[in-house]
């Protein structure tokens, strides 16, 4: 085996090539494959952060009494670096998360790095672990991004310090086929309206769907959509990601109005329908009309854009069409291809 180093910030911050690897060997979906080395960044309450680096990819300690761990003051982002087919890497509107994570950061009171920093530390962790970015076909390069508050308090107060942390795995898809999903009657995922936090990527808004999946996919199902917890009468998203309604080739999504997540997709996919030619419009959208639907679909980063197979609400069971000749898959080729670096990248998302 031949490896080889990158030198960079007078660090060793690449190892070997993604032809060490065997991807076939690796039967890779949506779960932990450690990588060779993760980026930190440390920064005490009232200032900014301003050097990080990398290291080698391992455990972190923390104090018992860390804020993230008592508290829930965290947030995260998702991003994918991809390759392409001449074997170069691609980062996908990278600065979009960076921005993302400083309105969250605002919303639980913690500093947050600058566009700049976040984008500049992103390249830095995936140049580190670039054998690990599986080649076209394979899969693709999942950033995870993390700014959590590690510093130590008992009682309700920001922490006094904050980590920003990058670590990165290889994977394929979210999940492996078509949804099914079950309408979830009984639990929200967010509060309803502004107040609340399903809008940002805060790490307390994942745990709460897992007794909604738990049961849901107990039953058969693959995933959950949550309805907004004001009235029960509209959707709101799926638990990893946004939902999409097609009906007479009018695509609809519910508009974000603070529980919504503004996912990146989401965002991209209602650009990329636009320049198609169709008509996109972010509404309320009750449930009763998804169940009349054409098409349904969900996009997110870890899933990318993923049909839906069918909605059960109650007693009813609603189907829609999937497959090669269906808008989702029209889009997401088109997504996928700009990612990858096989469409041309006419709107310069790709870095
Ligand atoms: C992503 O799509 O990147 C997410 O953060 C969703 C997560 C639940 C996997």
């Amino acid at each position: 085996m031949v490896l080889f180093f990158v030198f960079y910030d007078s660090n060793v911050v690449a190892v070997g090539n993604c032809a060490d690897i065997n991807w076939d060997e690796h039967e890779l979906g949506f779960s932990p494959v450690p990588t060779d080395f993760m980026y930190v960044m440390k920064c005490a309450k009232g200032d900014k952060f301003s050097q990080g680096s990398l290291v080698p990819y391992g455990n972190i300690e923390i104090s018992p009494f860390a804020v993230i761990l008592n508290y829930g003051q965290g947030i995260f982002e998702g991003l994918k670096a991809y390759r392409t087919e001449d074997g170069r890497i691609l980062l996908f509107r990278p600065e979009e998360n960076a921005q993302r994570m400083k309105i969250g950061a605002d919303r639980l009171c913690m500093p947050s790095p600058s566009i700049d920093q976040f984008v500049t530390a992103v390249k830095q962790t995936v140049l580190a672990n670039k054998r690990w970015v599986p080649p076209l076909e394979k899969g693709t390069l999942y950033i995870r991004p993390l700014l959590i508050g590690t510093g130590a308090s008992l009682s309700l107060t920001p922490a006094p310090e904050y980590t920003f942390l990058i670590y990165c795995t290889p994977v394929t898809s979210y999940h492996k086929s078509s949804l099914n999903l079950k309408v979830e009657s009984k639990f929200h995922r967010a509060i309803t309206g502004s107040g609340g936090t399903g809008g940002i990527k805060s790490v307390t808004n994942y745990a709460p769907v897992y007794t909604a999946i738990t049961e849901a996919k107990a039953n058969g199902f693959s995933d959950v959509l949550f309805l907004d917890s004001a009235t029960g009468k509209n959707i709101e998203e799926v638990s990893s990601c946004n939902v999409f309604v097609v009906k007479d080739n009018v695509i609809s999504t519910p508009e974000t109005n603070g529980a919504i997540l503004p996912g990146i997709t989401r965002k991209s996919i209602i650009d990329i329908a636009l320049d198609l030619g169709y008509e996109v419009m972010e509404r309320t959208i009750s449930v009763e009309e998804i169940l009349v639907a054409d098409e349904v679909f969900c996009t997110g980063t870890a899933v990318v854009v993923n049909s839906v197979s069918s909605v059960t609400y109650k007693e009813t069971r609603a189907e829609y069409k999937t497959g090669a000749e269906t808008l989702s898959e029209k889009l997401r080729k088109t997504l996928v291809g700009i990612q990858t670096g096989c469409v041309e990248d006419k709107k310069g998302w790709t870095l």
